[in-house]
């Protein structure tokens, strides 16, 4: 598995495994084995995904040392203050049945609760978030869906800067503007939805790309995010697809 190194020196995988909408159970249990076992080292989930406790069990079963394995959670839009974030996180720990957690990030940057005071709400939850990281528990930090003006209105209160963004990435969606500018950070973009959450396999043009290049629909897509030097995150129940991609 190839790597990108962070910001703050951490490596991680160049590929993860995305849990979006698998469902707690046996379903996620199977799935993530499935992944561990085929060669995916990094497995990205979050909190409302609710399937955190799976996750973990598989992580757990699997006989790949924890060291080597690249775990991401998000803090969800309801835990954003102080202290709702550091309980939440908490029990993320707990449910993911681990003494850390390599990436941690905000999952949202505005959610309706707080709309009226965002900017603190994320400042507050990026606080608790930087003493899990200084205390160890958690090797990295970032946020997911920041546009350039979230992620400036961060920059203001942060002591730590965010390592990673995981935003929208596919090729009907390159977000070339926000990507430069987190260029310019020096924060690593991971591409969610890579295949466009399915909707590529309908998608002409990718099936020509594919036919002239006698590859998949997604490995057409994967390689354009690699090439790209995004970090892909595709999601799959089903193994051969898993495995495939
Ligand atoms: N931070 C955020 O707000 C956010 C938002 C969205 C997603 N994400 C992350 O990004 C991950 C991926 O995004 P996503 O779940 O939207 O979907 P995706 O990976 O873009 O697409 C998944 C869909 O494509 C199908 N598929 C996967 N590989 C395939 C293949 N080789 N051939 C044919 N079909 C294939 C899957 O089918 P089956 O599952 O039926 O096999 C599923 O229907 C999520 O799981 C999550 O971890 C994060």
């Amino acid at each position: 598995m190839e790597t990108y190194i962070l910001s703050n020196g951490v490596t991680i995988p160049k590929l993860g495994f995305g849990t979006w909408q698998i469902p707690d159970g046996d379903e996620a249990y199977q799935a993530v084995s499935h992944a561990l076992k085929v060669g995916y080292t990094h497995i990205d989930t979050a909190q409302a995904y609710k399937n955190e406790a799976s996750v973990g069990r598989a992580i757990a079963d699997s006989g790949v040392a924890r060291k080597d394995i690249f775990l991401t959670t998000k803090v969800w839009n309801s835990n954003h203050s102080y202290d709702l974030a550091k309980a939440s996180i908490e029990e993320s720990l707990q449910k993911l049945g681990v003494d850390y957690i390599d990436l941690l990030l905000i999952h949202w940057p505005n959610p309706k609760a707080f709309r009226d005071n965002w900017m603190e709400a994320n400042a507050e939850t990026w606080r608790a978030m930087e003493e899990f990281y200084e205390a160890g528990k958690v090797r990295a930090i970032g946020v997911s869906n920041f546009m350039q003006h979230h992620l400036e209105a961060l920059f203001e209160t942060a002591k730590v800067k965010p390592m990673v963004n995981q935003i929208l990435l596919a090729p009907g969606c390159p977000q070339d503007e926000l990507v430069a500018f987190c260029r310019q950070e020096d924060i690593l973009l991971e591409a969610y939805s890579p295949l466009g959450t399915g909707a590529i396999f309908k998608n002409e043009l990718a099936n020509e790309l594919a036919d002239k290049y006698g590859k998949s629909v997604a490995q057409i897509a994967l390689r354009w995010s690699l090439q790209k030097e995004f970090l892909p995150l595709p999601k799959s129940v089903t193994p051969k697809k898993i495995t495939s991609n």
